[in-house]
């Protein structure tokens, strides 16, 4: 306690005025909860943050195999999924999808939640088993199915069985339980480039023997261009029907999905709307979903590390872009695409620059004002409405920043907002005013 009472007594009372005192105190306790208490004095300071929580709240739910209670943003596409299944409720039925869509666009997920709502929705109806096996670590048809029995009886031996009798054995198993079994083969590729597409054939065909009917449901993923490649046999097998493309998710979409992580992981006030905004644009190249997620875990984890008496507790620009090198490599231009602008692109971009070093939006309308401010620094005269217009599109071109039309109330008001998702805005200022030393000597 005194030690607690010790770490308390180092915050200046600036840091802690609108500071939630009795979270910190929680955390505190938690902490040495921990046993961090015991340890502490023999610990180096180093690894004092770690585990301090004074960022992240839940680390669990920055995980990728964290599966949400709630999907966000996809409600046509679960409603398009559910009416694949609309005839499941009966005992009789069973059905088919094939889930299709780029990396990271939310297809495991949706699937995972799916199998989990639909048990629940039909629990007096119909019981449902549900087998998630990932091909990628089972490749082999046989692999696929010793998982798919290994979920419904974990008991069941693997060795020296074969395809037949492991075929025979999970017919024998559904029936015997009377239940409805949901097969999702997710990454279902790897399966299909080494054993083909013979498993599949055999599970739709597993009632074939007419002593049961709908013993088995079955949901193919797979990212869209290797199924192209591979099979339309596989399409038509499954009927084209039953096929469910998604799109990458827009910034819209990435903007819940963060939205969502931030407010389950984090402690509420580390992080603005803002800063969730900066994370989405960030992801928007790649439209995928684990991205946004990577990048809130980077930022939150940057932001903690850096924490000491004086630190808001608050994810900074600059927090967000510490990982730029590792997690965006391929999506960004190089920063070296500000080299050959003309001085007075650079003058724009060199107050854009400054005021996104603090905010992580602005206004076209304070890109004019800014920009004669610096103008009057390097004493230039200012160059027309339209050229500064001209220059924006280019800077944009350049993918250096990104513009949105935000409707302001009514839907009258369109605001451009421009922010810099690919590249820390100090950077790109120290670079500029480098060159414009050069240029405009
Ligand atoms: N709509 C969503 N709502 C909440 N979380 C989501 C959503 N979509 C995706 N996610 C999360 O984003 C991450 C990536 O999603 P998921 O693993 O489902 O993508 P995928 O399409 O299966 O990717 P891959 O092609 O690499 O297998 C997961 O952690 C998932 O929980
Ligand atoms: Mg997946």
């Amino acid at each position: 306690m005194e030690k607690r009472n010790g770490k308390l007594a180092t915050c200046s009372m600036k840091s802690l005025r609108g500071f939630d005192f009795g979270t910190f105190i929680l955390n505190s306790i938690r902490i040495f909860n921990n046993g961090w208490r015991k340890a502490s004095h023999v610990m180096s300071d180093y690894l004092n943050r770690i585990g301090a929580g004074f960022i992240i709240d839940n680390s669990e739910f920055l995980d990728f195999d964290y599966v949400p209670d709630k999907i966000v943003g996809r409600e046509d596409i679960q409603r398009e999924l559910a009416n694949k299944f609309s005839s499941i409720a009966d005992l009789n039925s069973s059905c088919r999808a094939i889930i299709t869509g780029p990396v990271g666009s939310g297809k495991t997920v949706l699937a995972k939640t799916f199998c989990r709502d639909l048990q629940k929705h039909l629990a007096n109806k119909r019981e449902i088993v549900i087998s998630h096996v990932n091909c990628r670590n089972a490749s082999t048809s046989t692999r696929v199915v010793q998982r798919i029995l290994h979920e419904i009886d974990p008991g069941h031996p693997d060795r020296g069985l074969s395809m037949g009798e492991l075929l025979l054995s999970l017919r024998k198993l559904i029936r015997r339980n009377s239940s409805h079994l949901i097969v999702v083969l997710d990454e279902v590729d790897h399966m299909l480039r080494k054993s083909g597409d013979d498993l599949l054939y055999q599970l739709l065909r597993i009632d074939e023997d007419q002593q049961g009917k709908g013993t088995l449901s079955l949901i193919l993923i797979s990212q869209e261009q290797v199924l192209d490649v591979l099979e339309t046999a596989v399409i038509s097998r499954m009927g084209k029907t039953n096929l469910l493309p998604i799109p990458p998710y827009n910034y819209e979409g990435l903007i819940k999905i963060a939205q969502q992580r931030a407010e389950m992981a984090l402690h509420p006030g580390t992080y603005s709307k803002d800063i969730i905004c900066l994370i989405a644009e960030k992801a928007v190249p790649s439209g995928d979903a684990r991205l946004v997620i990577e990048l809130i875990k980077a930022a939150a984890e940057a932001s903690e590390f850096r924490q000491d008496a004086h630190t808001d507790r608050l994810i900074t620009i600059k927090d967000v872009h510490s990982q730029d090198k590792i997690l965006a490599v391929e999506m960004i231009s190089e920063i070296e695409t500000v080299d050959d602008l003309k001085p007075h692109a650079m003058l724009v971009l060199l107050s854009i620059c400054r005021r996104l070093r603090k905010k992580e939006t602005m206004t076209t309308g304070d890109v004019e004002s800014l920009y004669e401010v610096v103008c009057e620094e390097y004493e230039q005269d200012m160059k027309s409405h339209t050229t500064i217009w001209k220059y924006l599109k280019e800077l944009e071109n350049r993918q250096i920043i990104v513009s949105r039309i935000d409707t302001i109330g009514d839907g009258r008001g369109r605001t451009t907002h421009l922010s810099m998702p690919h590249f820390l805005p100090t950077d790109i200022a120290n670079r500029v005013e480098m060159l414009l030393k050069k240029r405009l000597k």
